[in-house]
């Protein structure tokens, strides 16, 4: 619970008045049987009853009502209020977290769960609190001042509710044991149709093209049913409390009357009373229904609780928290200035148990202002290499270096902001093309971003949009051609004025021509920025300083292309290859 005591904090007032405003109302609805029971038993009283009198307990009834009311509506005002802002709160700092995970920690949880655990946990949390800060007191209260009144009214007859209580509370515990898990089992099948939707309309394209809407909706209606079965599944023991409590509300009811009726025949008795006694009768059960409803909200809680401490407890496996400290401390943190990188020793994998790597030993230096491409068959470890740079994950063993230092000491900013990656597999993000650009350099001019965007060989084609800049960009990017995008996602990156860059793939979709141009341009508008590329053409990389040839995770040559046509077997039947590809074509 600790974990939660942030967000309760700033809303303590509202947690507290909530059940407070509450109480009014108990206290109103224990005191309104006795009073009429005053007015029942004085105005069939033989004489024919004291007008003056039934009409002053109206009137503090009346007073009462109103009072209740008031207490009702604050007490539910201060309740919702407090929920709402601990989940508003909570869902902020889940999302601020989230965003911090390494790409291993959210692949540990999925993207569907992470979504479920954001909205629909957080939910469950806020509407378990809402009612229990409403019921907290007034159940229990309700309850205790109720079985009080019984009982000093007519202890002999408070009996009969006293044996059907623990009875009650009992099968009311068996029926919540059961509810934990199996709201449990719910959630994580909210999760599943959150990741089957999630993962069908972000690649809407591929199903259609593939024709597999028939599989993908039968892939959604196992996920539904399931989903479904397992809220029934859990619902049914909850629904289970409802004839439980019918039955010994009714029995309980029965047995009052008729044992009340007797004593009334002998004169130990008014009618008055036996109303009120019903009254609170009913009142003690109904608390316990109650507190049977919270308990259920509380069990699907609790399972939703545990699912969101999962997502704040996560340690995090790439930070910069030894950074920070030292920053904090006053120490002057690195800067990436140069762009020098070096590789030494470098081991990595992905699944970190196991025990093939997929990068062995990697050794190298590039250094300032350098243009080093990287090629290598696919799945050879090209992309794995380069995202050691900028942190994207981290290497097992070995170091990788920017500037002499180590970028585990860098702040993740400030390496991230020198070091510009244009992804393989990038996405535009949905705004405006501007905006888009923008994300590498938030206070860049219009001219400035025109200018960068010409380097990459956008500025032509967005320039030709009717809309030019303001072209609204569809979530994904999916409303501009491949070519296009890549070269959008070069500009940005460009946009940052990185000391380094890495261009993973980012041509592939470009014709080489044009490809050409940008890399003249490269050459003549960043000449000292250092330039790694990777690539699948040799043509592309051709030109540079310095080529490093990957194959199996392995560095097998480094050199320009001359050197590596003498001296690198794999270099050279690639080339070979795409070579005689290209006659073919021609
Ligand atoms: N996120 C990941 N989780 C687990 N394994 C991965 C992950 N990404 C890549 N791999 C594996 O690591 C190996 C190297 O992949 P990498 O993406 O570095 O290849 P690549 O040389 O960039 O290939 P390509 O030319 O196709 O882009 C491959 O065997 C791949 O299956
Ligand atoms: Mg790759």
């Amino acid at each position: 619970m600790a974990v939660y005591w942030k967000y309760v904090k700033p809303y303590l007032y509202a947690f507290i008045l909530g059940p407070l405003f509450m109480i009014v109302e108990v206290i109103g609805e224990v005191m309104m049987p006795k009073l009429l029971q005053m007015i029942i038993d004085n105005g069939i009283a033989e004489d024919g009853g004291d007008v003056g009198y039934i009409i002053m307990i109206g009137v503090i009834m009346v007073v009462t009502a109103l009072l209740m009311m008031l207490g009702g509506v604050l007490g539910a005002w201060f309740a919702i209020k407090a929920a709402v802002n601990f989940a508003g709160d909570l869902r902020q700092d889940l999302f601020e977290k989230v965003q911090r995970f390494s790409f291993a920690n959210i692949e540990k949880f999925q993207t569907g769960s992470l979504v479920t655990r954001l909205t629909n946990d957080v939910t469950n949390l806020q509407n378990a609190i809402a009612i229990a800060l409403r019921m907290l007191l007034r159940a229990p209260g309700m309850f205790i001042g109720a079985l009080i009144m019984a009982y000093m009214m007519k202890p002999d007859l408070a009996l009969v509710i006293t044996i059907v209580i623990p009875l009650l509370t009992v099968t009311l515990l068996i029926i919540m044991k059961n509810a934990f898990p199996r709201f449990n089992i719910m959630q994580k099948k909210i999760d599943r149709v959150n990741s089957v939707v999630q993962e069908n309309v972000t690649n809407s394209r591929v199903v259609k093209s593939f024709v597999r809407e028939e599989y993908e909706k039968e892939k959604f209606d196992v996920a539904n049913t399931e989903l479904k079965n397992n809220t029934l599944n859990a619902i049914k023991l909850v629904i289970l409390t409802q004839p439980v409590m019918t039955i010994a509300m009714n029995i309980t009811t029965i047995a009052v009357v008729w044992l009340g009726g007797n004593q009334i025949l002998a004169g130990d008795m008014t009618i008055g009373e036996l109303t009120t006694f019903t009254t609170y009768v009913v009142q003690i059960l109904m608390s316990l229904m109650i507190v049977s409803f919270m308990m259920i909200m509380g069990s699907r809680a609790l399972a939703s609780s545990a699912r969101i401490k999962e997502v704040l407890d996560t340690e995090i496996d790439l930070n910069d928290d030894e950074a920070v400290k030292k920053k904090e401390a006053g120490a002057d943190m690195p800067q990436v200035t140069r762009g020098k990188v070096e590789f030494r020793n470098v081991c990595f994998k992905y699944y970190k148990k196991k025990n093939h790597n997929v990068l062995h030993n990697i050794n190298f230096v590039i250094e300032p202002g350098e243009v080093v491409g990287i090629i290598g068959s696919t799945g050879s470890g090209k992309t794995s290499i380069v995202q050691l740079i900028p942190r994207l994950y981290d290497a097992d063993s070995g170091e990788v270096f920017v500037d002499d230092v180590n970028v585990k000491d860098y702040l993740l900013d400030d390496l991230r902001n020198k070091v510009a990656m244009v992804l393989q597999n990038n996405v535009l993000f949905s705004g405006t093309i501007e905006n888009n650009l923008r994300w590498g350099d938030e206070e860049a001019s219009l001219e400035d971003i025109k200018r960068i965007a010409g380097y990459a060989q956008a500025d032509g084609f967005i320039s030709s949009f009717p809309e030019g800049y303001d072209t609204m960009i569809n979530q994904g990017g999916v409303n501009v051609s491949g070519g296009q995008k890549q070269r959008m996602c070069i500009a940005r990156a460009l946009l940052k004025h990185p000391k380094i860059l890495i261009l993973d793939d980012s041509t592939s979709a470009v014709d080489t021509a044009t490809e050409a141009i940008i890399r003249d341009n490269f050459l003549k508008e960043i000449p000292d920025t250092t330039r790694i590329i990777i690539a699948q053409r040799i043509s592309s990389v051709i030109d540079a300083d310095k080529i490093i040839v990957i194959d199996e995770g392995s560095i097998v040559g480094t050199g320009t292309h001359e050197e590596l046509m003498q001296s690198c077997e794999t270099y050279s039947e690639i080339y070979y290859s795409q070579v005689e590809k290209e006659e073919k074509a021609v």
